[in-house]
């Protein structure tokens, strides 16, 4: 099958601060790669909100809907002026419920060698619903704050399979359910009872084990090689997360996607990073590791190794580095040497 008789329609979102700057690093890598992917550009952030009134412009949406398929660069949320999380708001929109973030090793010589680890966060429950409000006692409007935290057996359900399912498919051994089922015995201890249910179907092929969410932590510290696959649930997953990206070199180094049943969204997991953002030095790796797990989730296996490949060549033997690793390349310069390597 030719890459060009089978082009692939993907939503690009160039995102804020230095968004557009890994977006097109990213994007001349991709397209030297040859992978099948044709770009939908669309408005996204801080500059849609100018050009169309809204941070996530309907156009944008529809796009999403129609071709199931985004790349993103980060976005900025404007705080403390009413709006909601755009991230929030396009997984809710398009029920991504999985949130799946490896973290593997590419440059040796850090404080952990060989990690590859796999977390899948549930994406739309837990504490993210936002239901919120501060209770007034006395003359204090905000002497008491409440929040509830949501988890539904069907949502637990959805993400249990669908992380076993991911587990059998790549060929790992042990899956960990990672839960605080001690103490929030009903929120997590529902999650823990339905993906433990779940997984009776699947103990043949996987171990299946779970841990206590402040014991897990500590041991991805201590001896973070006998994980496999960790699941949990979505603030659990939101700083279980940033801790295994630690394991590897940081933000910098972490991909992530947004997956549902009708459309999927990759990124990085880092943010717009405003502080570097205009001078053309950011890292685009992170980006380009997430545009790797598009052409995974496409069925472009052998794309998808190219261009790892081809990053940790880059990367270790030709020693050409971003600031934030200790190198010296532009953005720019970083995706020419990677180009050169493929
Ligand atoms: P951040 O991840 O943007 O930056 C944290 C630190 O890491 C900064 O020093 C930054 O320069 C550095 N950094 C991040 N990515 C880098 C890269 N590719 N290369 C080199 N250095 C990099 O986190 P921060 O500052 O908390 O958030 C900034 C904005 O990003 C906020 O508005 C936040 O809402 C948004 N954000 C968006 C996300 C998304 O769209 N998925 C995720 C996280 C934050």
């Amino acid at each position: 099958m030719s890459s060009a008789s089978q082009r692939i329609p993907v939503t690009l979102l160039s995102g804020d601060g230095i968004g557009p700057e890994i977006i097109a690093a990213t994007r001349r890598v991709i397209d030297a790669l040859d992978a099948p992917f044709e770009w939908d550009e669309q408005p996204a952030g801080l500059g849609a909100l100018e050009s169309h009134g809204d941070l996530l412009p309907s156009c944008t949406l529809d796009s999403i809907r129609r071709n199931g398929l985004a790349l993103k660069g980060p976005l900025t949320t404007p705080v403390g002026s009413g709006f909601r999380s755009i991230n929030v708001r396009m997984r809710e929109e398009f029920q991504l419920y999985a949130n799946l973030r490896p973290a593997r090793t590419i440059i040796d010589g850090g404080r952990y060698e060989d990690i590859d680890l796999v977390l899948v966060r549930e994406n739309l429950e837990g504490f993210y619903v936002g239901y919120e409000h501060y209770i007034p006692v006395g003359g204090d409007p905000k002497a008491v704050a409440e929040s509830a935290g949501i988890n539904t057996r069907e949502g637990c359900r959805r993400i249990a399979e669908w992380t076993f399912d991911y587990a059998v498919r790549h060929g790992r051994r042990k899956v960990t359910i990672v839960h605080k089922a001690n103490i929030l015995k009903l929120l997590t201890g529902l999650f823990l009872e339905t993906a433990r249910e779940v997984g009776e179907r699947y103990k043949d092929q996987l171990i299946i084990e779970d841990r206590i969410v402040d014991n897990c932590a500590m041991q991805l510290v201590l001896n973070p090689w006998q994980f496999d696959v960790l699941l949990t649930t979505n603030l659990f997953g939101d700083i279980l997360s940033d801790q295994i990206a630690g394991l590897i070199g940081g933000l910098g180094m972490a991909p992530g996607g947004n997956i549902g049943k009708d459309a999927a969204i990759f990124e990085a997991v880092h943010g717009s990073a405003p502080d570097i953002a205009g001078k053309g030095i950011a890292n685009p790796s992170a980006l380009l590791l997430a545009a790797a797990m598009m052409l995974e989730h496409v069925d472009r296996h052998d794309s998808a190794e190219r261009l790892r490949i081809a990053l940790r060549a880059t990367l270790v033997e030709d020693g050409v580095r971003t600031g934030d690793l200790g190198g010296s390349a532009t953005t720019e310069q970083f995706a020419d040497a990677l180009i050169q390597r493929l």
